[in-house]
């Protein structure tokens, strides 16, 4: 199956000025790389390796000279224009053209997902060809966010946005899997009060159908979302804390793509060997010399 996939890296990042008067949220770094590596690398290890990525005009141009074509990291990189940010289910109509009647995965690029057994959680969501699959998370401030009803056989029984009194601690993370039919979906869907056309609204069209599958991520996985200084500063901590005790990168695109065999030896070298003043660099060759013995 040729899923594809959509980076949605817009938006207007209001609670992070005034980081972001002047660039987008998804340039600044989560400790040792910029925060659109981590939403990136998700759907590498998704195997998902044609993706568009959806910014606004001021910021599109400073994706493309940081990422350019992909290439170097074995995937194939499109970009796409959102002229003002009018809603999450707004990337299904950007990407129509894109997607050409191919199954996607939509994530959010402000969104931060760690923990062992990952990959194979979104694997089997990605194999899943009918429906779409969104992944709940239990938190702590369910009102941020768009939350799930489960009845007591576990069957979705309803999805709300942004509850005031939430009955439920399940939120949805910004990661979606949906079957070919969204762009025509998301075309079906009104603006919101607040303007926007609403995920939530989407993922409903989908429940109405009975093709609604949920997976949870329990507590051993981390999701954190970027998108205020606390949890900002929160995911640095945690990416510095891990990689200082384990020497392994997180959501390294370079070591994925290499441990993946989308590319060579020589490509990593010729990567590694671009940054060996500091210790990204140093990291690369590492990785080469290991390889060998480890996998993902
Ligand atoms: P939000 O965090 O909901 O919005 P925002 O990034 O504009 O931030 P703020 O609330 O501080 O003003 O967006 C979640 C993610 O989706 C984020 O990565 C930005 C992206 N986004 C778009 O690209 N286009 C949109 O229309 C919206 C609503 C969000």
């Amino acid at each position: 199956m040729n899923r594809k996939g959509i980076i949605l890296a817009g938006g207007s990042a209001t609670r992070l000025y005034p980081l972001t008067n002047v660039i987008s949220k998804h340039l600044l770094a989560v400790f040792d790389k910029p925060m659109i590596y981590y939403s990136i690398t998700t759907l590498m290890l998704a195997n998902v390796r044609d993706i568009l990525l959806i910014s606004s005009p001021r910021d599109i141009e400073l994706f493309k000279n940081l990422l350019g074509d992909g290439g170097k990291w074995g995937i194939k990189l499109s970009y796409a224009i959102q002229p003002s940010p009018e809603g999450l289910a707004q990337a299904l109509l950007i990407a129509k053209d894109f997607l050409d009647g191919s199954p996607s995965v939509l994530i959010l690029g402000d969104n931060f997902f760690y923990g062992d057994g990952i990959q194979k959680k979104l694997l089997d969501a990605s194999n899943r060809e009918k429906g779409a699959t969104i992944f709940g998370y239990r938190v702590n401030d369910p009102e941020r966010y768009g939350i799930i009803n489960m009845d007591n056989n576990g069957m979705v029984k309803e999805l709300i946005e942004k509850p005031i009194n939430p009955s439920s601690n399940l939120a949805i993370t910004g990661i979606y899997f949906y079957d070919a039919e969204a762009p025509i979906y998301a075309h079906q869907i009104t603006p919101s009060p607040r303007g926007e056309l609403e995920i939530t609204d989407l993922n409903k069209s989908y429940l109405d159908r009975n093709e609604l599958y949920v997976e949870r991520l329990g507590r051993g996985y981390a999701w954190l979302d970027l998108g205020t200084h606390e949890s900002l500063l929160e995911a640095n901590q945690f990416v510095q804390t891990i990689e200082h005790r384990q020497g392994r990168k997180i959501a390294c695109p370079e070591e994925i793509a290499y441990r993946k065999k989308w590319i060579t030896k020589e490509s990593l070298k010729i990567l590694a060997e671009s940054m060996l003043k500091n210790s990204y660099g140093k990291y690369l060759l590492q990785i080469i010399n290991e390889f060998e013995y480890e996998d993902i």
